[in-house]
């Protein structure tokens, strides 16, 4: 049996040496039983204190081949580039809770931000078209000009903006587009500047791609939007970027035209400034909301990098299809990039891609009646957590995510649990004690809070909220509201 290790390749681990036991049969398993992983404990390793370091900075593993080979030192160290970058939380508790519905514990996963809703029908036909015709080979790097004609066609009749196909670069999902955009235009010592709550991912491709991500505080009173003077106030030599999202993951929020506006008048004075707009939950958003693409705003064209995707209007997710729209520069520097890395994206995907485009105005009726299902949970969650003492919140306007502000709840001491001291141990009671997983705040920059995701029933929601208030009403909150 070759033992499946584990170890942490955290810098304060660095220069440690590991000891991983395996036993093998061939000769390929001995590279086969190390492996890593950030969730399992290190309980199979042990040091060896007689073996040198190869270099500062480095883990040594000695993997014992018990039958057939001797000892042999393996330089199992990780750059320092992965190691900057943290584990995916929401990934963590989706799997957290996944394990306990393993062991039959029925938990009610609100954590993943991923639609319910199967891939609308037509979309889905296209796909299974493009198969059954063999349209199962390479495309072009950048993506067929078929779908980037259509993506063209959007962005004019939607976003009020004009591209050719060479400025859009098809990729396989919009985090692929974000990390390709990061990488392209950044330098060591960058600033990327990202308004906080963010995207999880945000903080994380930056550092991937040497720069160092600049966290900017918002309130909820101000529904989480950037407040423009501490923006500007923020902005020195070494910003690069400016990320915004709207609708956003975590918050809903939307961003007004007129906020929009002033923004883009503080980038224009800053000529090293760019802006990368994720507009990939565009389509669900809530009347009287609207959006509006930067890029559509006066002088904003030439320095903004649009992305967007299928995953979540469409219910796409798994179809990996999202785009970059941009001055020609930038999407050849990405398409470089991407065409060292994965190539085009998926031919089958891209026919998909076309079909969900063809499905009329922002998705026409089958992504409208989605938004009104959205819609319809925002305002049941609203109300319901409108209920319960000690919570605040700002009424999302799109997306598909609530982020209240549970921080009165901060500091309370459950018998059988321990202290509720921020985000993280409050998920962790809720899924103990409501079986409902969250997310806790402090992945998205702001430990006050807690995501819930309403991509799911409202039947699932209901019964989710009924354990949720009952395991908060049994704690009072420390801090009256
Ligand atoms: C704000 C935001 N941008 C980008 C993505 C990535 O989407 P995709 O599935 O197209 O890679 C997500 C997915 O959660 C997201 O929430």
């Amino acid at each position: 049996m070759a033992a499946s290790s584990s170890l942490q390749g955290s810098p304060s681990n660095a220069s440690r040496h590991q000891f991983v036991g395996a036993t093998c049969s061939s000769y390929s398993d001995i590279f086969r039983s190390v492996s890593f992983s950030s969730h399992l404990p290190d309980f199979s390793l042990k040091s060896l204190e007689n073996t040198k370091p190869i270099q500062t900075q480095r883990i040594t593993a000695v993997v014992r081949p018990v039958s057939c080979y001797k000892q042999m030192e393996v330089d199992i160290s990780l750059s320092p580039r992965v190691n900057s970058v943290k584990p995916s939380k929401t990934v963590a508790i989706t799997d957290q809770a996944r394990s306990l519905l393993e062991a039959g514990v029925p938990v009610i996963g609100l954590a993943v931000g991923e639609p319910d809703f199967d891939t609308p029908a037509v979309i889905a036909e296209a796909g299974i078209n493009a198969i059954r015709e063999g349209y199962t080979r390479y495309t072009p790097n950048a993506g067929t000009l078929e779908l980037r004609k259509a993506i063209c066609h959007k962005l004019k009749e939607e976003n009020g903006i004009s591209y050719t196909p060479d400025q859009i670069l098809v990729s396989n999902g919009a985090k692929q587009s974000v990390l390709q955009a990061m990488v392209a235009i950044c330098s060591p010592g960058d600033e990327v500047i990202i308004p906080a709550p963010y995207w999880v991912s945000y903080p994380e491709i930056a550092r991937l791609a040497d720069a160092t991500p600049v966290i900017l505080s918002t309130n909820i009173s101000e529904n989480f939007l950037l407040d423009p003077e501490l923006l500007e106030s923020k902005i020195t030599d070494k910003s690069r970027v400016l990320i915004l999202c709207s609708p956003s993951n975590p918050t809903g929020s939307v961003y007004p035209r007129k906020l929009l506006e002033k923004i883009a008048q503080i980038v224009a004075r800053h000529p090293r400034l760019l802006v990368l707009c994720d507009e990939i939950y565009e389509h669900i958003i809530y009347a009287p909301a609207t959006h509006t693409s930067f890029a559509s705003l006066p002088g904003m064209w030439e320095r903004t990098l649009t992305v967007n995707g299928f995953s979540k209007a469409f219910a796409m997710t798994g179809w990996r299809l999202g785009y970059l729209a941009a001055p020609k520069h930038f999407t050849t520097a990405c398409g470089k990039i991407q065409s060292q890395l994965t190539s085009g994206a998926s031919s089958i995907s891209q026919k998909a891609g076309v079909a969900a485009l063809g499905m009329g105005y922002a998705g026409g009726e089958a992504v409208s009646t989605m938004v009104k299902a959205f819609k319809e949970r925002r305002d049941y969650l609203i109300e319901s957590f409108g209920e319960l003492d000690g919570v605040k919140m700002s009424e999302p306007q799109g997306a598909f995510y609530l982020f209240l502000d549970f921080s009165s709840y901060y500091g309370m001491e459950v018998e059988g649990f321990g202290m509720i001291k921020d985000s993280e141990s409050l998920c962790r009671y809720l899924l103990e004690k409501a079986q409902v997983a969250l997310v806790p705040g402090d992945a998205f920059g702001d430990d006050r809070c807690v995501r819930i995701s309403y991509a799911t029933s409202l039947s699932t929601l209901r019964a989710a909220m009924d354990k949720i208030k009952k395991a908060l009403i049994s704690l009072r909150p420390a801090v009256p509201v």
